[in-house]
């Protein structure tokens, strides 16, 4: 086996997790969730979320990648708990099943990049989602999805993600900070930040059992945890870094990005008098669209918003296939380019369906939404909370400083509140479940 990459900088690092965590999740999925949900409602359920659930989580998924140095699954047999490779292996594989329909919403964004210039939907937002999003084109814009995603991951660690990271997330956050800007001055923007940031209690209190489901899984999605990305992403760390400090810096970053998208998207809604999130994203692909086909510089504005979605759907999609390339190439003698197109051309294929109809689509994103993520982070929690605690407040004291009341409180969050978050979401996830237009709204930031 070649010898371990490892990422060249600090800095470097950060900013290929924040591309991992920052997607289409944060500008799509983010202020759609929000809509769903009564808006601020939801804006405080999901920051509870993400900072109590979110942030130890994220801290899991380093410790033991940083710890272990391989790829998730061969991580537990590397800490000496083989059998737990279970957890790394629901993962892997959510990663990879994920990817297959990510790819195909990465498609779609291509083509609404190119519809922005010729003003291809601008008449008919609608039609021309229900004509565009499934069919042998679909399929094309998927299949070249996929080869920009593998083009970058066979370049490598260093050269391929973190390069292409260095360049795609401070655009994201240049061009999303301009769109925010032009929003502004939108007629009724206020509008739109009034419904954004005033949450009413009442609305939490008599919606929490649709709001929690929804938040954390929203959080798990967006902080790319259940797939072994973080994993992946920190074992290629040195051991001299702050593993709280970073994990800190890249969960702000990432829900700072979530919130600017609602200040791009919510005065765009009010503007033209939408309700904001009626359906789910094909709606959301179509309301969107059909705003800028009224605004004023609409094209214009259209082709920043979907080039944004394009770099943030990349270097979300690129942790996605490494967590899948890293496990084949430290378990076979073929070499990362060869890895990454044969991985990547299962993943294609898988997605197909997905391309051709959208109920599979929707399917595949419910199970991984509702199921396997949640999973994959339960399992790894109990691991670290129950069967590894020593190793891992070891781990993430190296290089770190902090207290030791910092990591008993992690450890305890870790045992308690993040499994106790997982169990009441399915307890209620299921509970809607019982209701099937419930369940499709709840689990499904795409619809
Ligand atoms: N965090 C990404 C988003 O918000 O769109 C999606 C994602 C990427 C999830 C990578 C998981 C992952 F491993």
């Amino acid at each position: 086996m070649a010898e371990r990459e490892t990422w060249e900088s600090r800095l470097g690092f950060i900013l290929a997790a924040v591309g991992s965590a920052v997607g289409l999740g944060n500008i799509w999925g983010f202020p759609f969730q929000a809509g769903q949900n009564g808006g601020a409602a939801f804006l405080v359920v999901y920051l509870a979320v993400v900072f109590l659930i979110g942030f130890p989580a994220i801290l899991m998924e380093f410790v033991v990648g940083r710890r272990s140095r391989r790829n998730p699954i061969d991580a537990f047999r590397e800490l000496g708990h083989g059998a737990w490779a279970v957890a790394g292996i629901v993962g892997t594989f959510t990663a990879f099943w994920i990817l297959s329909f990510y790819s195909v919403i990465g498609g779609w964004v291509l083509r609404y990049l190119g519809g922005s210039v010729t003003g291809a939907y601008f008449g008919d937002a609608t039609g021309y989602f229900n004509a565009v999003a499934t069919g042998p084109e679909a399929v094309a814009l998927h299949a070249v999805f996929m080869l920009l995603v593998i083009g970058i991951v066979a370049f490598g660690v260093e050269d391929g993600i973190e390069r292409s990271a260095k360049v795609m997330v401070p655009s994201i956050v240049v061009l999303l900070l301009g769109l925010g800007v032009w929003a502004s001055t939108l007629a009724n923007a206020g509008a739109g930040y009034e419904y954004y940031l005033s949450p009413d209690v009442d609305v939490i209190v008599n919606n929490i059992a649709s709001i929690l489901p929804s938040a954390v899984g929203q959080a798990f999605f967006t902080l790319s945890l259940g797939m072994g990305a973080m994993i992946a992403y920190s074992s290629y760390l040195g051991r001299d870094d702050s593993l709280p400090r970073d994990g800190g810096i890249i969960v702000i970053f990432n829900t700072l990005v979530g919130l600017l998208a609602g200040f791009v998207v919510f005065p765009i809604l009010f503007n033209l008098g939408i309700e904001p999130g009626s359906g789910g994203s094909g709606t959301a692909f179509k309301t969107l669209g059909g705003a800028f086909g009224q605004i004023p510089s609409g094209e214009l504005v259209g082709v920043v918003f979907f080039f944004v979605l394009l770099l943030a759907a990349l270097s979300s999609a690129i942790s996605l296939l490494e967590v899948v390339t890293s496990f084949a190439v430290e378990n076979t003698s073929y070499s990362r380019p060869t890895v990454a197109v044969g991985v990547g051309a299962l993943v294609f294929l898988l997605g197909v369906p997905s391309a051709l109809y959208s109920d599979y689509l929707m399917w595949f994103n419910l199970l991984a939404y509702d199921l396997f993520l949640p999973a994959a982070v339960l399992l790894l929690a109990l691991f670290i909370g129950w069967v590894y605690p020593s190793g891992a407040v070891d781990e993430l004291t190296q290089g770190s400083g902090v207290s030791a009341t910092f990591n008993t409180v992690w450890l305890w969050f870790v045992r308690i509140v993040i499994p106790a978050g997982i169990l009441l979401t399915l307890v209620l996830g299921v509970q809607e479940l019982l209701v099937v237009g419930g369940v499709l709204e709840s689990a499904v930031f795409l619809g």
